[in-house]
């Protein structure tokens, strides 16, 4: 058994810091997806900030076609419905801005200097992955209706399934006191929150120092499908450019593997 989730004191504390994002809060024992509970939702015109979370997924997405794991009561796993007003062609580049978010609130309760972000959008604790963001949307006429923001937060694991137990970590096992789910979404939201309001106004552009310090690629051999070179850094549409040969290339998407330091 565990401690289930106190999700109405979650909603008072977030109506009570007057937060846009997680209002309302919808929350479920067990779901298939919280992405797809909030893509349901925002389709049915759920407004921006609805939130949806789940003490377990039975069908937990990840990016590229994967499974996201996640044993029941440890993780927070949830996902938004934002309304983005901004050009869709700027979009692609929000979920580093997220990205930022997590490793900022991730780094209030792990030594900061140890969090980094590997792109696109995992959220390192030294060299292993405790957070994951997948994003998704809907066009419509060429018109962004909704983006779904999911996260999967590991937060009170000591063990993870074999597949993923060499690479993954928990706040649990790096924080030097035990974390709080319901005080990690709180400041998980109000960052969020703050990073999407700056993205709306100008991208990643004030964000790049940021980025800079938190990618962990910066600087290293990396391997991208059949690409390999030096990582030299995420740009202002959040491509991360690599120098392959003599030539500098672009990557908008894709799945990155660092050969060496
Ligand atoms: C990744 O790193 O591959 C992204 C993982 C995203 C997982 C979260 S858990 C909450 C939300 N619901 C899902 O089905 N997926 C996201």
């Amino acid at each position: 058994m565990f401690k289930m989730f106190d999700h109405q004191a979650a909603s008072l504390a977030i109506r009570e810091r007057g937060l846009t994002l997680g209002n309302p809060l919808h929350w479920s024992k067990q779901t298939t997806s919280t992405n797809e509970d909030a893509a349901l939702a925002a389709n049915a015109g759920a407004a921006h900030g609805t939130l949806f979370l789940a003490e377990e997924q039975t069908h937990g997405r990840g990016r590229l076609g994967r499974r996201w794991l996640s044993a029941p009561g440890t993780s927070l796993l949830f996902s938004l419905v934002l309304r983005p007003t901004m050009p869709p062609e700027r979009l692609s580049s929000i979920s580093l801005a997220i990205g930022l978010a997590v490793a900022d609130s991730v780094g209030t309760v792990v030594d900061n200097s140890r969090v980094g972000l590997k792109w696109p959008n995992d959220i390192l604790i030294g060299e292993k992955k405790t957070a994951g963001i997948l994003i998704e949307g809907a066009l419509v006429s060429g018109r962004c209706e909704y983006v779904v923001v999911g996260i999967g937060l590991n937060v009170l694991q000591r063990t993870f399934d074999p597949s993923i137990q060499a690479r993954a970590t928990s706040l649990i096992l790096e924080a030097n006191k035990k974390p709080s789910r319901h005080r990690m979404l709180i400041e998980l939201l109000h960052r969020i929150e703050e990073r999407v309001q700056a993205f709306d106004v100008d991208g990643l552009r004030s964000m790049k120092d940021d980025l800079d310090a938190r990618d962990v690629t910066r600087g290293c051999h990396v391997r991208l499908g059949n690409a390999y070179g030096l990582a030299e850094g995420i740009d202002e549409d959040g491509r991360l450019r690599v120098r392959v040969g003599g030539e500098v290339r672009f990557f908008h998407a894709g799945e990155v593997q660092i050969v060496a330091a």
